[in-house]
């Protein structure tokens, strides 16, 4: 396993840690709900939402727990969207981080109320005092976080997704926007909360919102690549759904070939906006060749 493997491994285990401890303990009646949460969030996933919060955060040298906290949150908001995508009424998925689905392991009821439970808990976690001691950060944080899951983020970019898969959708144009608000807006959190902790002035925000903007559609798209060319033995989840339901993607208008260019190109874009940053932003850069290359 190469250096950055290893780094981004302990990255993922040192969140994986934290989340298992500001989850709730499954006890009381409702303790069925929490271990469903728990399921959902501590599974094996790659964390690299939390990867790119803490790697930017440092960037702006904020705080240490501040950040590790926020990477928490963001997981919790993005296991609750991969719930609910997962559900029989959307993506009607059986697999997913190489286990069953939520609403597949407990059932239905379970997987809506875990999700609204991660969300909440992601909110919950952004406000606690222990995230940050100046309430207008929290407050902040919480108001950015808000704004990338909701309406004209995440949810509102999995509506336009509903309307792609049924066909209603096939302008690029349009795909472009749902791709950019189901999945770059809670990447374009994680750039986000740093400078949003460190109090970090408006050029370094500037500098890693548009790496963000890039890179979000550039994750999006190698996740449909790897929906058409990839193996579920290695990501975990269904392949072939796109084809099979007949959704337009970049693959299915561009092509694998044409795809796959415009995710480098956008890989390349992303790597230019870090220059302000020099050597200091190699972790950032390292995690763009992973996602690349990522078939998991
Ligand atoms: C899957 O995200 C859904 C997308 C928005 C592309 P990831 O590929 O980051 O999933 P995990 O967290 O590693 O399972
Ligand atoms: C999901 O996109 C994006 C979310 C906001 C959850 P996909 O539906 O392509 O993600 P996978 O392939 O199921 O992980
Ligand atoms: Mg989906
Ligand atoms: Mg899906
Ligand atoms: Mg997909």
């Amino acid at each position: 396993m190469s250096t950055f493997q290893d780094y981004l491994a302990a990255l993922a285990d040192r969140v994986t840690v934290a989340l298992n401890d500001l989850l709730p303990c499954p006890t009381g009646p409702e303790k069925h709900l929490i271990s469903a949460m728990r399921y959902a969030a501590l599974g094996p996933g790659k964390r690299l939402r939390p990867y790119l919060l803490i790697e930017s955060g440092r960037l702006v040298d904020a705080d240490e727990q501040a950040l590790l906290h926020a990477a928490c949150a963001v997981e919790c908001m993005h296991a609750y969207s991969l719930v609910h995508d997962d559900l029989p009424c959307m993506d009607d998925d059986d697999l997913r981080r190489g286990r069953p689905t939520v609403h597949r392991e407990y059932d239905e009821v379970t997987a809506v109320l875990v999700g609204d439970a991660l969300q909440s808990q992601a909110f919950e976690l952004l406000a606690d005092p222990e995230t940050h001691a100046s309430s207008a950060v929290r407050a902040e944080l919480v108001l950015r976080l808000a704004r990338a899951s909701g309406p004209r983020g995440m949810v509102g970019g999995q509506m336009i997704d509903m309307a792609i898969k049924t066909g209603e959708v096939e302008d690029i144009t349009i795909i472009t926007r749902c791709q950019r608000m189901k999945t770059g807006s809670l990447i374009s959190f994680c750039v986000e909360a740093g400078p949003v902790i460190a109090g970090a002035d408006g050029d370094v925000r500037l500098a890693l919102e548009g790496f963000a903007h890039d890179l979000g559609l550039c994750y999006q798209i190698v996740d449909d690549l790897l929906d058409a060319r990839g193996d579920d033995r290695r990501t975990g989840k269904r392949i072939g759904k796109d084809a099979d339901q007949g959704k337009a993607t970049f693959v299915s208008i561009l092509g694998v070939e044409g795809a796959r260019d415009r995710a480098i190109r956008l890989a390349d874009q992303a790597k230019a906006h870090l220059d302000p940053f020099g050597d200091r932003a190699g972790g950032l850069h390292e995690v763009i060749d992973h996602i690349l290359a990522r078939q998991s």
